[in-house]
């Protein structure tokens, strides 16, 4: 059974909750991170922080309480051949696990027939995402959850990001799929769809834009912000709130399903 626990505030409200044990993915940087932070303010005491950036994962390790268990793991999720026996020792030390959230992602842009983009983006977006949960399924049981964060190119094109869109439409089939095959397990699979968040890697992509336009990284904000009808960019610590609330057994009856956290952008016109 995962380990979860309910407290029950002086108000009287029952509050989220605790998952003891978890796995993150792209855990070292923006909402990977932020839900490493936040699981542990839920009361998370021992944490998998996956990532090929180190020094980001130290940062976090080092930011945290000693009585907090967070276990670096530094791996490029592109290179497959070596999960199993990286993550087997770290797998059995840690016993059940209640929460897997995967986070990790890269949104290069192309155009169709640059082969290589394509297959990174979908290696490591889609296909990583898949070898790793199959191999986590041995740790997963009743009562665990997954979320795994898709992105609003699950439901809408972009322009030079067939790869980035195909990859998170494709992550949503694996959600619904996996969904109804753990269901029996009791196992939950849900995704979170963001859009315009405020990590390193919006900042990027805007940096690109701003190369080519002249646009500053203020003026783009400014325009972004414009366009949300709730006129604030998405933290990533709106999305780790979703994910809690996914994870939390509050959400005990939601399985298959996707929650897009975007201010309104994708609400009309
Ligand atoms: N920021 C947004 O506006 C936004 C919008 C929609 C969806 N998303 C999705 O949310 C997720 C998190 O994005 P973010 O904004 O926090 O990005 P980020 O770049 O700030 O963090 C992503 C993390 O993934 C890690 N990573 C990337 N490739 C990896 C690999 N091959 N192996 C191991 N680690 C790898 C990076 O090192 C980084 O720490 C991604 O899947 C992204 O597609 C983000």
């Amino acid at each position: 059974m995962a380990a979860w626990l309910c407290f029950e505030v002086a108000s009287g409200f029952e509050v989220f909750i605790v998952c003891k044990t978890a796995l993150v993915t792209g855990a070292a940087n923006g909402i990977g991170s932020a839900t490493v932070r936040k699981l542990v303010s839920h009361g998370a005491t021992h944490i998998l922080a996956l990532d090929r950036d180190q020094s980001g994962l130290a940062a976090l390790v080092s930011e945290m309480a000693d009585s907090v268990d967070i276990i670096p793991v530094v791996l490029d999720l592109e290179n497959m051949d070596v999960y199993e026996q990286l993550l087997e020792p770290y797998l059995n030390d840690i016993g059940q696990l209640d929460t897997v959230v995967i986070s990790h992602g890269v949104s290069d842009e192309n155009e169709l027939a640059e082969h290589q983009v394509w297959d990174k983006v979908m290696n490591i977006n889609l296909n990583a995402t898949r070898y790793l949960l199959s191999l986590l399924e041995k740790k997963l049981g009743q009562g665990s959850s997954v979320v795994v964060i898709s992105s609003i190119l699950a439901k809408v094109g972009k322009q030079r990001n067939t790869a980035y869109c195909s990859s998170k439409h494709g992550l949503m089939g694996l959600v619904k799929g996996l969904a109804l095959d753990w269901a029996r397990l009791g196992i939950r699979v849900n995704a979170v769809l963001p859009s315009w968040v405020d990590t390193p890697m919006l900042r990027r992509e805007l940096q690109k834009q701003g190369d080519m336009t002249g646009a500053s990284m203020n003026q783009m904000l400014r325009q972004i912000k414009k366009r949300i009808p709730l006129r604030s960019l998405v933290s990533a610590e709106d999305i780790a709130d979703s994910i809690i609330f996914l994870a939390s057994p509050q959400a005990k009856m939601i399985t298959a399903q996707s929650l897009v956290v975007d201010g309104g952008d994708g609400c009309g016109v």
